[in-house]
């Protein structure tokens, strides 16, 4: 068995307690359905790549708690284990920095862990390419999807699976950036 249905239900549960009230940027649906979809995207390639599933499926589902809930490293470690705390927190940009250096540093961590917890990176940034809310300024999309190629760049060994997903996600999303408006 790849993943254990009941650890399944407890860490989605356990995430959609903690961001009750949240809502996806941009429409009104709850904040789950965004981990729960990163938990898809590692579900999708298990058969194709051999890894941890269990652990990359529930840093997904778990992987914004720390950053944009009360929940502590400590809480997740008690309830979830240590190899799913720790990678949560690699996950999570430090609110202690600077906002510019906040990606950088998380990478940094990220690569200091189990390559299941680069995957959740790279299949949270597939989900993430979607889309983006209809007030994202052009400059904010292509700051966007450049720090995307960055993430590639950097995690894309992780999982060729994943990394090819990622590459055709960064492609795609050059149709959500308008055109440079013309000089004067
Ligand atoms: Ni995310």
């Amino acid at each position: 068995m790849l993943i254990d249905p009941e650890r399944y239900e407890r860490a989605l549960h356990f995430a959609a307690t903690a961001h009750r009230g949240q809502v996806i940027p941009g429409s009104d649906n709850p904040y789950v359905l965004h981990p729960a979809t990163v938990a898809a995207e590692l579900i999708a390639i298990a058969a194709s790549e051999p890894f941890d599933v269990d652990l990359a499926v529930t840093c997904a589902l778990l992987h914004d708690t720390v950053e944009d809930t009360p929940v502590t490293q400590d809480e997740l470690a008690e309830r979830f284990g240590d190899a799913v705390a720790r990678g949560v927190a690699a996950l999570s940009k430090s609110d202690a920095l600077p906002k510019d250096q906040r990606m950088a540093d998380s990478l940094r961590r990220i690569l200091l862990e189990t390559r299941e917890v680069a995957m959740v990176k790279l299949a949270d940034r597939i989900v993430n390419l979607a889309e983006p809310p209809h007030y994202w300024s052009r400059d904010k999309r292509l700051a966007y999807q450049a720090e995307a190629r960055v993430i590639l760049a950097q995690l894309g060994a992780a999982s060729p699976a994943l990394a090819t997903r990622l590459a055709a996600r960064i492609e795609r999303y050059g149709g959500f950036i308008p055109a440079a408006p013309a000089p004067e």
